[in-house]
Order: C-alpha cells, then structure tokens, then sequence
C-alpha cells in the first residue's frame, strides 16, 4: 500500500537512562531506512532530551502524554512546548492506561489533539473498547464517539497527519491479542469513521495501528491485513532485538 508502515514502541514507566542508552546504541544502527519504515519510541518525559541527542537516523522520538496547556501551575506535568523542545516528534494521546487510571476523557484527547497541531507534534491517537463493550457489540458506537471527539476543531489536513491506533482495552498486557482478522475487521471501521469524517482521500492516507499483545510471532500475520498499517507495541518492544524483529517486518 502507499502508507508508509508505523512502528511504534511504548515504554510505558520502564527503563532509566542507561537501560534507555543501551537499547538506542543497541538498535541505531540496524533499524531500517525512515522511507520504508517509520520507528518510533515513545519514551518516559525524563528521558526524551537523551534519545533525541542519541537517535540513530532513522529513529524517532516521541512522548507518551502531555498536558494541553502551554505552561501553567500543574506541578508535575509537561507541556507540549516541553515536549517540542525536549526534540520529541510524535506525542501518545489518550492511550487507555491514561483514560483509565489518570482521567483522560475525549475531551482532554481533544485539547490536546489541538495542542499537539499547535506545536507541530505528530499525534499518536489511541482508541479502543473495553471487553464488555467488545461483548455487548458496542465496539463499533464505542469507537466512533472517540474518534468524533477526538477530532473536533481538527482540520482534513491535520486528520491525515494522525496517526491512529487502534487498541481493544481487553487486549493491552493480557497476552490475548485481537485475531487478525478482527483486528483489521475493527480497523475498516475505523477508516470508514474518519471517511465519514473527512472524505476517502484522508481515509485512504491516514496510518491506523493495532496495539495489544503484539509479539514477534504475531506481528507478520498482523502487517499482512489489508488495513493494518503497523503497531504499537508495549511489553514487547522493550527488548532491542525484538524491536528490530517488529521494524524489519513492517
Ligand atoms: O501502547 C501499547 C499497548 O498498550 C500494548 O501493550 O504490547 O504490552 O500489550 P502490550
């Protein structure tokens, strides 16, 4: 297909700054060229100025939150101005560990969806449904309000600069991963929304990810589906070898 393929590797809260040092020096070098592949971690804040000066050239660095203001008196936060100037691309919004245990709603996505364009940050758009939602076949009225919300005030040509990943909660850490075919079954409807959003020109453009219990034995038969266009990969990707086994299968 004409989209460029995304990997994607969040670190969650894992690694410090010499565990951090090692994988980039580990995997610099191999990863494959930035016009085939786009590699990205999406590292603690702590240690985003530190991979930016270290990345190999065909790395990129991206954060796993933001707030959506500029600056302000939230102790322990970081700005998407921070963000930019610690050199970071690319910003995780909404991943669900965050709509969960720290109160993101579809409106904060949305500020900082806007921030992000602000500031000239690539938006990693998390979106997925909780298990009872998959059973009760809500998925589908689950994920559409997502992504509405989340794209409010978002221009076509910003739509088409997101990134989505698509993330079935019940899958992230569990060891089950969505089949492949449901997964790219979940995805055409994802395209279809922003279609419905945007028309078929940022439909047909736009990257969406799966995300859940990706492993270097599932990844190819992911990559294969029509509408998959990459992953993002949480426990997985900590290993430098593996990352590479994810970049090199894209
Ligand atoms: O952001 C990554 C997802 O939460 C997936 O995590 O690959 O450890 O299941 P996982």
């Amino acid at each position: 297909s004409k989209r460029i393929p995304v990997i994607a590797a969040n670190w969650k809260m894992y690694k410090t700054k010499d565990e951090a040092l090692a994988f980039i020096f580990a995997v610099n070098e191999k990863v494959p060229a930035r016009t085939e592949v786009e590699s990205i971690i999406c590292a603690p804040s702590i240690l985003l100025n530190l991979l930016v000066k270290r990345e190999g050239e065909n790395l990129r660095i991206g954060a796993q939150n933001m707030h959506y203001l500029d600056e302000g008196a939230y102790t322990g936060e970081n700005s998407p101005l921070q963000v930019k100037s610690a050199g970071a691309e690319y910003i995780l919004i909404g991943h669900s560990e965050r709509r969960s245990y720290y109160n993101e709603t579809d409106e904060t996505v949305n500020l900082k969806m806007v921030a992000a364009f602000k500031h000239e940050l690539t938006p990693i758009l998390c979106v997925g449904e909780v298990l009872s939602e998959r059973e009760s076949g809500a998925t589908k009225a689950v994920l559409d309000q997502q992504l509405e919300k989340a794209f409010l005030n978002i221009s076509a040509e910003q739509a088409l600069n997101t990134i989505i990943a698509y993330e079935p909660v019940w899958a992230i850490g569990t060891g089950k991963t969505a089949t492949p075919q449901m997964a790219n079954e979940t995805i055409k409807d994802v395209r279809a929304k922003v279609a419905a959003l945007y028309g078929n020109e940022v439909a047909d453009g736009i990257r969406i990810l799966y995300g859940g219990s990706v492993k270097p034995d599932n990844i190819k038969v992911l990559l294969e589906e029509s509408d998959i266009d990459g992953a993002l990969i949480g426990g997985a990707a900590l290993d430098p070898n593996n990352f590479l086994v994810f970049t090199e299968a894209a």
